[in-house]
């Protein structure tokens, strides 16, 4: 999406959108709503009162080819209460608007924002308008080359008018936005594009964006022993890869990174504990994790965070095969510890924990934040609103909690403790992959919890309910959501960005 924020434009011979408010629709309209329904005749009242339109947060009215003006259509739009109107209910005006106008036919909208009334500044909104739009309109349409004409999407460009200083807020978050775009997809790739080495071949280009990019072999893997990620590659014929990502945007004494860990296994038969037919090609999305720490990694590079971080994915396709692992094996992790692999479909927790083990060696961070499709059971719990969160310390819960709400990827805190952890003690090794029937996205949590040093504040995202969507919401289509990305971005910002 062409997005610009002219300080007027001398045609409306596209789609023309214009806000009002709650107190218009009691009071009377007034500013560029007054002059269009003056224009056309008291058209645009009377259509407002037949829609029963309040001024709601983003509800649309729409008119086409209205009176008075050459507009081909023009769109209506609440803002909801001035003083609740913030960034993120300017986010779903502009989601709104584009989910309307994306395969409407329409070419080019233009926004008017003149002289509404924000809970902030209206060059933010603005922004935080175009930005809702441009999430909106994501589509993955690549392999469909049979699109009708009505079909496909149209609206190309945005003009928001009337906010002066919106573009240096909006360039923000279009370097996120791109991150988003990046994951999203990732995420939609089927399994036979994105497996690892095609990921990190994608990912290379971030390279161009000031990100450092270092990547594993199994025969590095190996050597660092990696055991437990190497066990579940082990029955696929592509090779696994670990990819980190380096943003230094603090120079010389950046001092430790915050580290994100993503899961990337990039398809998920489940293995030899083989996973049911039914909505198995959905397990190509089982990188989500990683696929949101590479958004992320991109967004804060091209916004150049003034932070440390550094994003490291775990890369591998768990494939049934001759050669692969057996329920009952016993894999050693890269720090000695022993695990029994009960259930080969529990492999998520098998990659991740090296990478814990690998990061922790490596960069001795202080913070580590990983993102999985962990299980299963955390879509029974929470659905697809909120991700599961995971925390061995509550400053860094909050402030998750924090971003997530502020961006809405939404987090919900779960339990830990002992007595969870016991269930995954083994008879025979130093612990199984799996705890049983009951609290399965707490039991794994407990397995990775395993694995972080003392000291070592870490949170777990559990986002296999969030991932993928199967309706579309305000700001995504249906399909991947990249969610993650917006909360990473966050996160770091509030609570590790130097202000320069
Ligand atoms: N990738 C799955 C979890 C998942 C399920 C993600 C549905 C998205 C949608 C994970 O590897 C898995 O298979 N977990 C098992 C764990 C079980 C064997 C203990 C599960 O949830 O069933
Ligand atoms: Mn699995
Ligand atoms: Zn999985």
């Amino acid at each position: 999406m062409e997005i610009s924020f002219p300080q007027q434009i001398d045609t409306l011979a596209h789609a023309h959108a214009v806000l009002v408010s709650p107190a218009e629709m009691k009071d009377g309209l007034a500013g560029a709503a007054a002059a269009l329904d003056a224009a056309g005749g008291g058209q645009l009242r009377r259509a407002l009162a037949s829609a029963r339109f309040e001024g709601e947060a983003a509800s649309v009215v729409e008119l086409l080819a209205p009176a008075g003006t050459e507009a081909t259509r023009l769109l209506v739009v609440g803002t909801g209460d001035p003083d609740k109107a913030d960034a993120a209910v300017f986010e779903k005006i502009g989601g709104a608007l584009a989910a309307r106008l994306l395969t409407s036919g329409e070419t080019r909208l233009s926004v008017d924002v003149s002289g509404v009334q924000a809970a902030l500044p209206l060059a933010e909104a603005a922004a935080h308008l175009a930005h809702g739009a441009a999430l909106r309109s994501w589509r993955f349409d690549r392999y469909r080359t049979t699109m009708k004409e009505k079909q496909k999407p149209t609206l190309v460009a945005i003009d928001v008018i009337g906010a002066t200083g919106a573009g240096a807020w909006h360039d923000r978050l279009a370097a996120i936005a791109g991150g988003v775009a990046r994951t999203r997809e990732l995420v939609s790739e089927p399994a036979n594009i994105i497996y690892p080495e095609s990921f990190v071949e994608r990912a290379m280009d971030l390279a161009g964006l000031g990100i450092e990019l270092t990547v594993l072999d199994e025969d590095e893997m190996r050597t660092l022993g990696m055991g437990a990620l190497l066990g579940v590659s082990q029955g696929s014929v592509r090779p696994a890869r670990v990819l980190a990502m380096r943003w230094n945007g603090l120079g010389a004494d950046a001092g430790k990174p915050v580290l994100l860990v993503g899961k990337g296994v990039t398809f998920d038969t489940g293995g030899i504990s083989l996973k049911p037919a039914g909505g198995m090609e959905d397990m190509k999305w089982d990188m989500g994790g990683a696929g949101a720490v590479t958004g992320a990694m991109h967004a804060l590079a091209a916004r150049k965070a003034r932070a440390h971080v550094v994003g490291v994915v775990g890369l591998v396709e768990n494939m049934p095969d001759g050669n692969a692992q057996r329920p009952g094996d016993v894999v050693t992790s890269m720090d000695g510890q022993t695990i029994e692999v009960i259930n080969t479909d529990a492999e998520g927790r098998l990659v991740l924990c090296d990478l814990l083990c690998w990061v922790q060696k490596t960069w001795s961070p202080e913070v580590i934040v990983d993102l999985a499709t962990l299980t299963g059971a955390i879509i029974v719990s929470l659905g697809e609103e909120y991700a599961g969160l995971f925390a061995n310390e509550d400053g860094l819960a909050a402030q998750l909690e924090a971003a997530g709400r502020s961006v809405d990827d939404k987090l919900w805190r779960m339990p830990m403790g002992p007595s969870y952890d016991k269930l995954i003690d083994s008879p025979i090794a130093d612990m199984k992959n799996v705890g049983g029937r009951h609290a399965g996205s707490v039991t794994a949590a407990q397995f990775l919890a395993r694995f972080i040093k003392p000291g070592v504040k870490w949170a777990h995202l559990d986002i296999a309910g969030t991932v993928w969507a199967d309706k579309a919401g305000t700001l995504h289509d249906k399909g991947a959501t990249g969610f993650g990305v917006r909360l990473l971005d966050r996160f770091i910002a509030d609570n590790f960005e130097t202000r320069g």
